[in-house]
């Protein structure tokens, strides 16, 4: 049997496991993904000794996904965005490598909607880790990236590391909207309190808007930009593609994407818990 598994802390309520362990079954992968809450300063060891044990390939999540970058190996992208959320164990020695398909998976989901990335025009809100690896897919994508934040100084600081990237304050929205066709919020507004990052009347049916919160999965900016007849893309969308990126960075396989998917809207339907 194959083992996989999350390090992460916590990670009791990961719907990672439910999701991969869907995609062993409609591949027929003898497999189990297992989370792991190590301390800080087990991680290296805990990433050595995986791969020692023969366990196949790690997830890594909050509040990880910095740290393992100055322990192992990385891919161009995840040196780029400075965030590890997967790991490989390759070559005879089983070399950890680190990839981040937080990224690939936000530029998996757009395209999955049929979004044409390459000279589209894209707002960006947040500028913390998940908006980094967002900020290098949609840059990668050919699209031009404006970053709005709350805090400006971290907007104008991430631009600089995004090719043709520039950043702004939230009080510019009015204006970086009025020319862009893709918004996407990367910040966690919404998971809480029915509160939207964008004031509705700057929503209209121009705009595809894809979320990163998915619980609720009807966040407040996906209900208003419907109202105003735009396209919407939720946030299990970025996070059944990063899963299944990693899944086939570590099996060479192609996912099975309507498994990994339904397992996912499953599990977030049961249940109103915290999810990571
Ligand atoms: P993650 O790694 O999940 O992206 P993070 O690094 O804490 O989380 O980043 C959170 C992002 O959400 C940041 O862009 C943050 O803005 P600041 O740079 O100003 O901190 C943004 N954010 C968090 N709470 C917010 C709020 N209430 N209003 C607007 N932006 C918020």
């Amino acid at each position: 049997m194959d083992v996989y598994g999350l390090l992460g802390n916590p990670v009791g309520h990961s719907l990672s496991p439910p999701m991969h362990e869907a995609a062993y079954r409609e591949l027929g992968i003898d497999a189990r993904y297992v989370t792991f809450e190590p301390e800080v300063e087990s991680l290296e060891a805990a990433i050595r000794g995986a791969g020692a044990l023969g366990i196949k390939g790690l997830n890594v999540t909050i509040p990880f996904k910095q740290d393992v970058v100055t322990m192992i190996e990385l891919d161009d992208l995840a040196d780029r965005i400075g965030a590890v959320n997967t790991i490989g164990f390759e070559g005879e020695n089983r070399t950890p490598v680190g990839y981040n398909t937080d990224a690939v998976g936000a530029r998996r989901a757009l395209e999955h909607h049929d979004v044409a990335l390459d000279g589209a025009r894209a707002v960006l809100i947040g500028a913390g880790g998940a908006g980094r690896a967002i900020a290098f897919a949609l840059a990668d994508a050919g699209a031009t990236v404006t970053i709005a934040n709350r805090t400006e100084e971290h907007a104008t600081e991430l631009a600089q590391a995004v090719p043709g990237a520039t950043g702004h304050s939230l009080g510019e929205l009015e204006s970086l909207l009025a020319n862009a066709e893709v918004l996407v919020n990367a910040t966690s507004v919404g998971m809480e309190g029915d509160r939207s990052p964008v004031a509705a009347d700057l929503l209209d049916r121009r705009l595809t808007v894809m979320d990163i919160v998915y619980q609720p999965l009807e966040t407040r900016l996906l209900r208003e930009a419907n109202e105003a007849g735009a396209e919407t893309i939720d946030g299990a969308w970025m996070l059944l593609y990063q899963g299944v990126e990693a899944l086939e960075q570590w099996t060479g396989q192609e996912a099975p994407v309507d498994a990994m998917n339904e397992s996912l809207r499953g599990e977030l339907s049961d249940s109103s818990g915290a999810f990571k």
